[in-house]
């Protein structure tokens, strides 16, 4: 049977189809924009919009599990979650994950109460999120950000694709909620100066709450979205900076340190 993946041409969705395929399962990849998609051999690509659930009917056919994103544009939460989830009950399908964005949506309950065999994935921070660093650091060689104190563990996006590989082929996740992280508690400085480590160039960080607030801005988010955001970074959670064995348990593998993710991504900064 067939894997479904929502949020395929995404930073993590780009994983859980690579984990995917390389097991050997047969995936299929949603998408808005196909031509754009640049997925790899042997996946199937179909279109169709989370947005509007009349489009997914030929993405649902014939599928034993999907790999779901609850937000659309702007990382608004969909609220078409859960006629996706009737319509997916109703195409027969088995197992989702779920990948999820912090707080609990309609797309979250639905499919909690829904008879899937669902595995909730929860992340603080994807390692990615450096990447919106990497136009200052090239350019002038400094990183402007929030609190450069607060500490999270942020995971690989590659972790979060083993994870939902295994949890949508494998028995024994029905019915949890994984919170995964990386091997290390990161302060934004850290972060700052493993890239400068990596790349051999000294990076110089300053403690920006308002460039922020104005990128955000400039991304459409709203003003009370940014309010949350700015204090949440200024007050994170004990249970984000906390490093978990979540990973290691169900995959059976050490998650990659942020170093490795550098590395991997060097070109980006340099
Ligand atoms: N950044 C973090 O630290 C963090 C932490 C926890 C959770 N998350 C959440 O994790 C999810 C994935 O993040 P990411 O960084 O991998 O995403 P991303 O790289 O920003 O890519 C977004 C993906 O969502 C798809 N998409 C957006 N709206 C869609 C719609 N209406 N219908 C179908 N597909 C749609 C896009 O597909 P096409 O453009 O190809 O249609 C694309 O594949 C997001 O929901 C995000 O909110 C992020």
């Amino acid at each position: 049977m067939t894997i479904l993946v929502t949020g395929a041409t995404g930073t993590v969705g780009r994983h859980v189809v690579d984990q995917l395929i390389q097991k050997g399962h047969k995936v299929r990849a949603l998408t808005r924009n196909p031509l754009k998609a640049n997925l790899p051999k042997g996946v199937e690509v179909v279109t169709g919009d989370l947005s509007d659930p009349s489009t997914l009917g030929s993405a649902l056919a014939d599928v034993s599990g999907i790999h779901l994103i609850t937000t659309g544009a702007e990382y608004t939460p969909l609220q078409t979650g859960p006629e996706i989830v009737e319509l997916a009950e109703r195409a027969g399908v088995r197992r989702v994950t779920v990948l999820w964005n912090g707080e609990k949506g309609p797309f979250e309950r639905a499919v909690e109460a829904s008879g899937l065999e669902w595995t909730q994935l929860q992340a603080f921070e994807f390692m990615a999120n450096a990447r919106k660093w990497a136009d200052a650091i090239r350019s002038e060689g400094v990183v402007r950000d929030l609190f450069g104190g607060s500490r999270i563990a942020p995971v690989h996006e590659a972790d979060i694709g083993r994870v939902a590989s295994v949890a949508l082929t494998e028995d024994g996740h029905a019915g949890k909620i994984y919170t995964l992280t990386g091997p290390e508690s990161l302060s934004v400085q850290d972060k700052v100066r493993i890239i400068g480590e990596v790349i051999g160039r000294e990076i110089q960080f300053i403690e920006s709450s308002e460039e922020e607030r104005e990128q955000m801005r400039r991304m459409g988010v709203e003003e009370e979205a940014i309010d949350y955001v700015i204090s949440w970074h200024l007050n994170p959670p004990e249970s984000a900076s906390t490093v978990l064995p979540t990973v290691k348990e169900v995959t059976g593998l050490q998650p990659y340190t942020f170093a490795a993710w550098v590395k991997e991504n060097a070109d980006l900064f340099i």
